[in-house]
């Protein structure tokens, strides 16, 4: 699938990494530092090009910081008929700001036609997927928190492949971590 990328930092860039690797055809754009997006271009094979090159992709990530949104989007051109996949929070100088509707309203009223979506928004930046087997394997995954299950905890990745190590031999579960 071809997939846009508009802003390509801690979130869009690894966003970029796990789907350059997952085989999608990526195109990184809207930088301040065009060499960082060079380099993650070298690394993951990506391609580099403006917002308006991302904004053809099927599928086009929005992660930039919330002052700039409005300038990516002017950059980036009428998104009508795209998956829109929005990374953005709306934090200020001052911190979280009150649109007084959700964020994701807001910005997808900035989106006129798009098929809006909102993800990892809530992930923090350097995550990393584990699999876990498949649909009937994934209590780990699922409310309510432990004796058996995970949900809602932050972990380490050597602290998660030792649940999931632990989950595949059929052994209980590890403590929950602290960091
Ligand atoms: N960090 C997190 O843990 C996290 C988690 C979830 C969601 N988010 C949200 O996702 C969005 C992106 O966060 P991030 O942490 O990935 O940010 P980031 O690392 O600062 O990435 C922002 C990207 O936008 C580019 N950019 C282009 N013009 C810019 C300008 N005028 N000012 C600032 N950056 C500009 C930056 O490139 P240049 O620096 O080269 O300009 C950079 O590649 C934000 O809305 C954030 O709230 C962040």
């Amino acid at each position: 699938m071809r997939i846009g990328i508009i802003g390509a930092g801690n979130i869009g860039g690894n966003i970029a990494r796990r789907l350059a690797l997952a085989g999608h055809e990526v195109t990184i754009s809207f930088a301040r530092d065009q060499a960082k997006l060079a380099a993650l271009a070298a690394e993951t094979g990506a391609t580099v090009g403006d917002p308006s090159r991302a904004a053809t992709a099927e599928v086009v990530v929005l992660s930039v910081p919330w002052g700039v949104i409005d300038q990516a989007l002017a950059a980036a051109g009428p998104l009508a008929g795209k998956v829109v996949v929005d990374t953005t929070n709306q934090f200020g100088p001052g911190g979280a700001i009150d649109l007084g509707h959700t964020a994701a309203r807001h910005n997808a009223d900035r989106l006129p036609g798009a098929r809006y979506t909102k993800c990892f928004n809530t992930l923090t930046a350097g995550f990393q997927p584990v699999d876990l087997g498949g649909i009937d394997q994934c209590a780990v995954m699922e409310a309510p928190r432990r004796p058996g299950a995970v949900y809602g905890e932050e972990y380490r990745a050597a602290d998660a492949a030792a649940v999931v190590a632990a989950v595949r031999a059929g052994r209980p579960i590890p403590p929950t971590p602290r960091y």
